[in-house]
């Protein structure tokens, strides 16, 4: 099973992680000198505080808590109130606090570095925490520029994790993954690939060489690993943790739906009972914003260009046309895809007065934005996330946080209990990869699938924090299903 985390002889794991950190020290990312010569400049700044470390100057406007190399979050003083949310979501992740709990003693990830790139949520922090306290060495930040939590960030910061993220880092986005790879990292952990394409696009040698593993969480992720496997440019092993069944089948249906609707109703309040609800795409994801929005009273419009996914919704009651179609009828418009440019110009352009659009895909590509500005003569701000477009030929059209993940970046993301499964996922592949290199063990450059062990493990732990048994197959049961000649 991927988790069994026996101990490593400790002479020899202590030569491995002796040897690591002796490769560490020729590391690319070291050039930015960050993390060890930081000046610790604990404080408030404005841009550019971190010039003199030799750290590139963030680009965004406004002021930040910083200690150079070590953290920059929006307001440190905000930590009381992220602790606060923090010790919500660990009341409500039961299963991951057990790992801990289980690993917290034998240190298994001790002396080894991992840098992370996924929304910084008060889930995520249980997480990061979580990784700190097996022993590792931490360094994270956001995968999106809407979805920090900025309280969340400044308690990370404020109980020692190097951590670069605030809410709206659009234009320092990639600044902040930078100054987690200043930590050399051993082992990476993705939502939407954008550190692992940066340590092989910048610092492919050092990913070839130093970098023992990874895991990605997110649908798309794992499209863009796979891509990257094929083409024969993916330098380290990657867990798919999105494929673990614990993952994809709670996580992606059960968490998008309700955060999904979570968000649109925080950027709107508009009812759903009656509207025409549109959603793009009847994957897991479009399927659990559809199965909530139908059970909130919405008349679900199903577009698709994978059959089988259609006949799923046409079966759930749903209607299912083109998005040519459906531009005309729709109330509410959600995406969920994970491909560009699903709604554009012809389609505003056929959109009702009043139409809402948003996105719950990972990237912002689904909505196009640039089209939708084009065909506008002006646009303002509502309310928080909910921005008014009123088109040459007088429509008004409502886009819902910028057309980036509504779920994150007008609500909180997935809600604690689901993620449970998710994180407990993503910490038990890189106690597997760790557990691997401490053993000597090399896995291959490739996109790792999940032991079907660990999803049996985390579903009936939490199956068990939840109060729930199950039944087990009798000896006699066991052999008539296995006994090929057992007839009518
Ligand atoms: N993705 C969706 N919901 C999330 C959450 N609450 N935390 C981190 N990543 C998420």
């Amino acid at each position: 099973m991927a988790t069994a985390t026996k101990k490593a002889p400790a002479k020899k794991a202590a030569k491995a992680v002796a040897k690591a950190a002796a490769q560490a020290s020729a590391k690319p990312a070291a050039k930015n000198g960050a993390h060890k010569n930081g000046t610790q400049t604990n404080g408030v700044h404005t841009n550019g505080a971190a010039k003199s470390t030799g750290i590139p100057p963030k680009k965004g406007k406004g002021t930040f808590s910083e200690v150079a190399g070590k953290y920059c979050v929006r307001d440190i003083s905000q930590a009381e109130e992220g602790r606060k949310l923090i010790q919500w979501a660990e009341s409500r992740m039961p299963v991951l606090m057990h790992i801990r709990d289980k690993y917290k003693k034998s240190q298994p990830l001790k002396g080894l570095r991992l840098a992370g790139s996924l929304h910084v949520t008060k889930e995520t922090a249980v997480l990061v925490e979580t990784f700190a306290a097996l022993g590792a060495e931490v360094s994270w930040s956001g995968c999106n520029p809407l979805s920090t939590n900025d309280p969340v960030a400044a308690a990370l910061a404020k109980g020692g994790i190097s951590i670069f993220a605030w809410y709206g880092n659009h234009e320092d986005f990639y600044w902040c993954i930078e100054r987690t790879i200043d930590l050399k990292p051993n082992l990476t952990l993705d939502d939407g690939c954008d550190l692992i394409n940066t340590v092989h696009e910048k610092y492919a040698d050092y990913a070839r060489k130093e970098v023992i593993g990874g895991t990605e969480e997110t649908t798309t992720g794992v499209q863009r690993l796979r891509a990257r496997a094929a083409a024969g440019k993916l330098y380290y092993p990657v867990y798919a943790v999105n494929d673990a069944i614990t993952k994809w089948d709670f996580d992606n249906v059960y968490g998008t739906g309700q955060s999904t609707l979570d968000g649109i109703l925080r950027a709107t309040s508009v009812m759903f009972a009656g509207k025409k609800f549109v959603v793009a795409g009847h994957g897991h994801c479009g399927q659990g914003v559809a199965k909530r929005a139908s059970g909130m009273g919405a008349n679900i419009i199903i577009t698709e260009v994978k059959a089988t996914s259609a006949i799923k919704g046409v079966l759930e009651g749903y209607r299912v046309m083109s998005m040519d179609d459906a531009a005309k009828e729709g109330d509410i418009f959600c995406t969920a895809t994970g491909v560009k440019d699903i709604i554009r110009k012809k389609h505003f352009l056929s959109m009702k007065d009043g139409a809402i659009v948003c996105n719950t895909g990972h990237y912002d590509a689904e909505i196009n934005l640039k089209e939708l500005e084009e065909v506008s003569k002006g646009k303002r701000t509502i309310r928080p996330n909910c921005e008014e477009y009123t088109l040459k030929n007088g429509n008004k059209i409502y886009v819902l946080a910028e057309g980036r993940l509504v779920n994150l970046a007008a609500a909180e993301g997935h809600p604690s209990e689901v993620m449970d499964m998710s994180f407990s996922n993503q910490l038990m592949c890189h106690l597997a990869l760790a557990k691997a290199y401490k053993e000597g063990k090399k896995l291959p450059n490739q996109v790792l699938d999940i032991d079907p062990e660990q999803d049996e493990f985390i579903a009936e732990t939490k199956l068990r924090t939840m109060g729930m048994s199950m039944d087990k197959l009798s000896k006699e049961q066991l052999a008539y299903i296995n006994d090929y000649n057992a007839g009518t």
